[in-house]
């Protein structure tokens, strides 16, 4: 047997996080609904960025909602990240994906800090701290373990919290994730693409930018107190979907000198210059959830002409770790730009 490739031990990394992982499915973001849609430029949005989706007036896009847990089960009240993975379509054979989550920081900076923390994020069975407990965390300047969910008797917040407590880059993404709760909905969730991406503009400039997408309906959690609810995001975008359309604005933030470029885990200023890019309105689910949206897979690296990736190691990373996780489960290869 040869050597394990990058690729195949990020997948297996990932994996290991979730031992009922079900072979076929998707290691994380397992649980998934697609939705079909358009995407309108705005009218700017082509003096930053001269690709396809920034210049055409209107363009059919995939969305695929998830949450971020490898497991097949599930748990929508339960506190996760979340997902929203869009395809763009500009037409002649064409495509773009954007992969966003819904924290607007990564856990490590590189490879071999991933391969490292998802080991320490091994589940390991989990009691509810005590508030004494929590409060000696804080004294100690460290981070207190979020309660587990009711039903919870495993998790990997114990790990990351250690990992977060010995390595400060991942204290910003893991505090983060302990604190995230559930979205009433996921048209009511803002999604980031986390990575720099380098857009090149009508001037012929190229700029560093992040991106990230605004829900229109506003953010909202629920009510942390409550009872969580196991189901409800997909019967949730339906009823919302059958009233009228879901939308999002996409915005941009072009980075400025000693901005982190190629630091995932570093949040840029918030002063930066944003610029909407454009709306998506997100009109129905699709019909058929297995071949339109579980047998797909979307790639941060699928590009166009316009908008390429910057030297982020873990953005770079990603590209053949999805392509070998997409062949591992049998996901119909993107009939489009050749993926
Ligand atoms: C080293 C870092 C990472 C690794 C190894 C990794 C790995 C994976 C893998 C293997 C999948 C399943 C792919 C498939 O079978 O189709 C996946 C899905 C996903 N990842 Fe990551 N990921 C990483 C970082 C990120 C980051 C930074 C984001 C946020 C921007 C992200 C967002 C997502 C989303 C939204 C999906 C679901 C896509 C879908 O619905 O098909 N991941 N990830």
């Amino acid at each position: 047997m040869g050597e394990a490739t990058i690729a195949q031990r990020l997948v297996e990394a990932v994996r290991s996080d979730f031992p009922d992982h079900q072979p076929g499915t998707r290691p994380v973001h397992t649980v998934g609904i697609g939705v079909s849609g358009t995407f309108m430029a705005s009218e700017v949005a082509g003096q930053f960025c001269i690709a396809a989706p920034f210049r055409a007036a209107q363009m059919p896009v995939l969305v695929r909602f998830s949450n971020g847990s490898g497991s097949p089960v599930e748990h929508d009240g339960w506190s996760d990240v979340r997902g929203m993975a869009t395809r763009f379509l500009p037409g002649d054979g064409a495509a773009m994906d954007m992969l966003a989550m819904t924290l607007p920081e990564f856990f490590t900076p590189n490879v071999d800090a991933f391969l490292q923390f998802t080991k320490a994020a091994m589940p390991q069975s989990v009691e509810r701290e005590s508030p004494w407990r929590k409060l000696i965390d804080m004294l100690r300047l460290e981070l207190p373990l979020p309660d587990p969910e009711p039903g919870e008797t495993m998790n990997g917040s114990a790990g990351m919290m250690a990992y977060a407590n010995r390595h400060g880059f991942a204290g910003e993404a893991v505090f983060r994730a302990g604190m995230i709760g559930a979205p009433v909905s996921y048209a009511r969730a803002t999604y980031h693409a986390v990575h720099c991406f380098i857009v090149t503009g009508a001037d012929g400039v190229r700029r560093p930018v992040r991106f990230s997408w605004q829900p229109v309906s506003g953010v909202r959690t629920t009510d942390p107190t409550a009872p969580a609810i196991d189901r409800y995001l997909h019967e949730e975008l339906r009823a919302r979907l059958a009233q009228g359309s879901a939308q999002f604005m996409l915005m941009m933030s072009v980075g400025e000198g000693g901005d982190a470029l190629n630091d995932p885990t570093r949040p840029w200023p918030a002063k930066r210059t944003r610029v909407a890019m454009g709306m998506l309105s997100l009109a129905q689910v699709v019909a058929d959830q297995l071949a339109d949206c579980e047998r797909v897979g979307f790639n941060p690296c699928r590009l166009l002409p316009g908008i390429a990736v910057s030297d982020d190691p873990i953005l770079r990373a990603r590209r053949d770790a999805y392509e070998y996780s997409q062949r591992e489960r049998g996901a119909t290869p993107c009939p489009f730009a050749g993926g």
